[in-house]
């Protein structure tokens, strides 16, 4: 077994051995070797897949726009930003000694996933909290594009109205003709048409715009209007390995219709005071569409977002969430970081944005974490 940093990556050892200018702008953090080299499955790991002078970024391409054998090694040597990887690791040493992760229990090791040879039908992950704020949408998109570059197929659904989702993937809300608005309500709509392809291989998007907030509305009087984006969803399923549905900050209608639809919830809770607050009730929540409407549906996991154990706060808070949610928390934390807030300008996943930085490690993580509680099963 490789003895890891708290964020079960080399990465973060590899920051406390060697030194970094502080001011390093986000276009020196990239890979540094510009060839391909193998990785320890045997996938090619295409060091270029950082860099960021390409004419794909922020727009819709086709996938093969992308070369072939796109995969990244996690467990590579990775330059991070060696502040935020201090976020993480305070005491990396000891971290690395006794192996334990953030969340204070023994970090496993998350396999690097096998290629898939065919796909489908999808597993769908509901990204649920209904407070504000909390890493949703960055969740969504970095966890859907790591998954994408394990090779499993994604597709994204954006549902909610103010359409942060696709923003985050560079499509602008307002222009858009069709979204999935369109394919909730209208018989009829077929989903290619709404579909768009990211500039991420294997990542496809369901968008959205405020049109969405009319669906709450208006499904109030439809039959079984619970179900209603279960049953849009299912003639995609066979194409897919993921579905996950970025949910709006709210338990309304909508959220319960992604609930209805999904096999899976991840609750991301930011690492702070009030982060427990509310839990309780989308917990209920959950119980509810269990019991009434989706008995498949379970909680995955909580996600520790926005965490900087160099806080007492912060550790404390991750403290009692683990006290609280026990096995339920995800060993994989995601440490703070503006990064994340420019990626969002950027309009593209942070592991295409900053490829090798411990935030694209931390939700590579993630995926494979996520993987393999699939996998249990
Ligand atoms: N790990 C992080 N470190 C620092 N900033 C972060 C992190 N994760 C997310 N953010 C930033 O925090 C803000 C809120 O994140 P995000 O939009 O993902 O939350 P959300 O739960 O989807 O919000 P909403 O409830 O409004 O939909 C964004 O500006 C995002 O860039
Ligand atoms: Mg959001």
């Amino acid at each position: 077994m490789r003895v890891q940093g708290p964020t079960g990556l080399d990465a973060v050892g590899s920051v406390a051995v060697r030194t970094f200018a502080a001011h390093q702008s986000p276009q020196a953090i990239r890979p540094r070797a510009k060839t391909a080299h193998q990785s320890m499955d045997g996938h090619h790991v295409n060091a270029m897949a950082g860099d960021r002078s390409g004419d794909n970024r922020g727009h819709f391409a086709d996938y093969d726009d992308l070369p072939e054998g796109h995969f990244y090694d996690p467990d590579a040597e990775y330059e991070p930003d060696p502040e935020y990887a201090a976020t993480l690791a305070p005491d990396a040493a000891r971290q690395r000694r006794e192996r334990v992760g953030p969340t204070g229990r023994p970090l496993p090791y998350f396999p690097i996933p096998g290629p898939l040879t065919d796909h489908g039908p999808a597993k769908i992950i509901a990204m649920c909290n209904q407070k504000g704020g909390v890493g949703k949408t960055t969740s969504t998109i970095n966890l859907g594009a790591a998954l994408a570059e394990y090779g499993r197929r994604v597709l994204l659904v954006d549902f909610d109205p103010q359409g942060a989702l696709s923003v985050g993937l560079g499509v602008n809300p307002m222009e858009l003709d069709l979204t999935v608005y369109n394919l909730l309500m209208e018989r009829g709509m077929a989903a290619d048409e709404v579909l768009l392809k990211t500039a991420v291989p294997n990542m496809d998007l369901l968008p959205s715009n405020i049109d969405l907030s009319a669906a709450e509305v208006q499904l109030v009087s439809e039959v079984a209007r619970e179900s209603t984006l279960q049953r849009a969803l299912k003639p995609l399923m066979a194409d897919y390995d993921y579905i996950v549905i970025d949910c709006q900050p709210s338990l309304g209608l909508l959220t319960v219709n992604a609930l209805t639809a999904a096999h899976k919830v991840i609750v991301p809770l930011e690492c702070e005071f009030f982060a427990l607050r509310g839990v309780a009730l989308l917990t209920e929540t959950i119980e509810k569409v269990q019991e009434r409407l989706n008995p498949e549906l379970e909680l995955d996991g909580i996600l520790a977002t926005m965490y900087d154990s160099r806080t007492v706060h912060s550790r404390e808070v991750l403290a009692r969430v683990v006290e609280a949610f026990d096995d339920h928390v995800y060993h994989t934390v995601i440490g703070r970081t503006v990064r994340f807030p420019e990626t969002t300008v950027a309009g593209e996943p942070i592991t295409t944005y900053a490829s090798n930085s411990v935030g694209a490690a931390a939700y590579r993580q993630l995926a494979r974490e996520v993987l393999a509680r699939c996998h249990a099963e």
